[in-house]
């Protein structure tokens, strides 16, 4: 058991229904590089059910990536790598292309508006051909909420900071189009949130 190990309740409730989207798009093998892992709970998931799938972490939080690296040593699962320090808005993520997927799991709401566009900007630089990146989260339709769940936590997470917020899923497809990416698959989700896949145009 180690301290560093963090727990998330929503990754718990979610991480069965983004499996069974992942192991759909996903290839029998291949590279995932997520972003903003969190806790790492999703990366231990996701690589034990695909052990044909090699798994690289990351996260720009040092305590997120000292969970992430407990639950790693925890789980001994040859196909997860040690976390990466990343955040999208660098202009280099210092990680080795090309990967089949980039995951990016409830992060570009909680995140200022630019981490979406730099995220498909990285994206674009380090997919293969037929690479694809995959979101999930809660987004709005034509400017508007699809839920009044999803309203009251948008009104949560201003209240964390301003520059958070429920994304709109035509602005998100918009900063994707921008990279060369277009919105290939949208998937209904539990509790009013999104599987988005994206893939080069
Ligand atoms: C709500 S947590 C989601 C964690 C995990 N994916 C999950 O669903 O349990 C949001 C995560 O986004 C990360 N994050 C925020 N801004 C980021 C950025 N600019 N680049 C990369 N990750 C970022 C945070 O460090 C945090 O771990």
């Amino acid at each position: 058991m180690s301290d560093a190990r963090q727990s998330s309740p929503s990754a718990a409730r979610n991480r069965e229904p983004i499996l069974d989207v992942l192991r759909r798009v996903l290839g029998e093998r291949a590279r995932v590089l997520e972003i903003a892992s969190g806790t790492g709970e999703h990366a231990m998931h996701m690589a034990r059910a695909l052990p044909g799938v090699s798994w690289c972490p990351s996260d720009p939080d040092a305590s997120a990536r000292a969970s992430i690296e407990a639950w790693r040593a925890h789980e001994t699962l040859s196909n997860v790598a040690p976390p990466l320090a990343i955040d999208v808005r660098d202009g280099d993520w210092n990680v080795a292309p090309p990967f089949d997927a980039i995951v990016a799991i409830n992060m570009i709401h909680i995140a200022p508006w630019e981490a979406t566009p730099a995220l498909f900007a990285g994206a674009a630089r380090l997919l293969g051909p037929d690479g694809i990146v995959f979101l999930y989260g809660p987004y709005k339709r034509g400017g508007k909420h699809t839920a009044p769940s999803n309203e009251a936590f948008e009104g949560w997470l201003k209240q964390r900071d301003p520059r958070f917020g429920v994304r709109d899923l035509g602005e998100v497809e918009n900063a994707a189009q921008a990279r060369g990416l277009r919105l290939r698959e949208i998937a209904g989700m539990p509790a009013d949130n999104l599987s988005l896949v994206f893939a080069r145009a």
